[in-house]
């Protein structure tokens, strides 16, 4: 954490009534049905636990890991998959749960391979969107905050690795080097 200076962009208690709300809309959706919650590792952890823990409706859940090649903060657009879900998915409905959209890349290569095996129905849920960055047109059905173009971490998100565990999001900026 030497080389950067952080300013936090959303607090935990900002966070904290987002998800609220974005389960109160999701348990709407899915009223009276069981949804299976696609995780994406790793960034979307903390946000999915917090969200499924207030869903109204019945809920499983899975975890998908993929890997986008590039440089350190900006995504190439080639997805690999580096850990599939463990299940079939067909016919179930499905919520693909992401702590941001940039470019877009990563979901619209999960949605398209996910979709081709035939669940009843696939929706997105992030926490953060920046619609700035897009290189694919690609709309979230549920979004926590639309952002502007800032490197951000915590809540999950990280910079190599680091600061994932910061309960709010805070802006990465660099400096301040020793
Ligand atoms: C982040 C995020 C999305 C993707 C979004 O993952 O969790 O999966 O980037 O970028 P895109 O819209 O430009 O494709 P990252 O590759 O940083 O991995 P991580 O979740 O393991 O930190």
């Amino acid at each position: 954490m030497k080389n950067s200076t952080q300013k936090v962009l959303l607090s935990e208690a900002q966070i904290d009534r987002r998800v609220e709300e974005l389960a109160g809309e999701i348990s709407a959706e899915y009223r009276g049905k069981k949804v299976l919650l696609v995780c994406v590792l790793k960034g979307a952890v903390v946000f999915a636990s917090d969200l499924m823990r207030r869903l109204k409706v019945a809920v499983e859940i899975d975890f998908m890991a993929v890997s986008s090649y590039g440089s350190e903060t900006a995504s190439s657009g080639a997805v690999r998959i580096l850990k599939d879900l463990d299940s079939s998915i067909r016919g179930k409905d499905l919520l693909i749960v992401e702590d941001i959209v940039d470019t877009g890349l990563t979901l619209d290569y999960i949605c398209k391979n996910l979709l081709s095996r035939k669940p009843s129905s696939l929706k997105v849920v992030t926490l953060l969107d920046k619609p700035a960055r897009r290189k694919v047109e690609f709309t979230p059905d549920f979004c926590g905050f639309e952002i502007p173009d800032y490197f951000v971490v915590g809540y999950g998100l990280d910079f190599d690795e680091n600061y994932r565990q910061l309960p709010g999001i805070h802006i990465l900026q660099p400096g301040n080097k020793g």
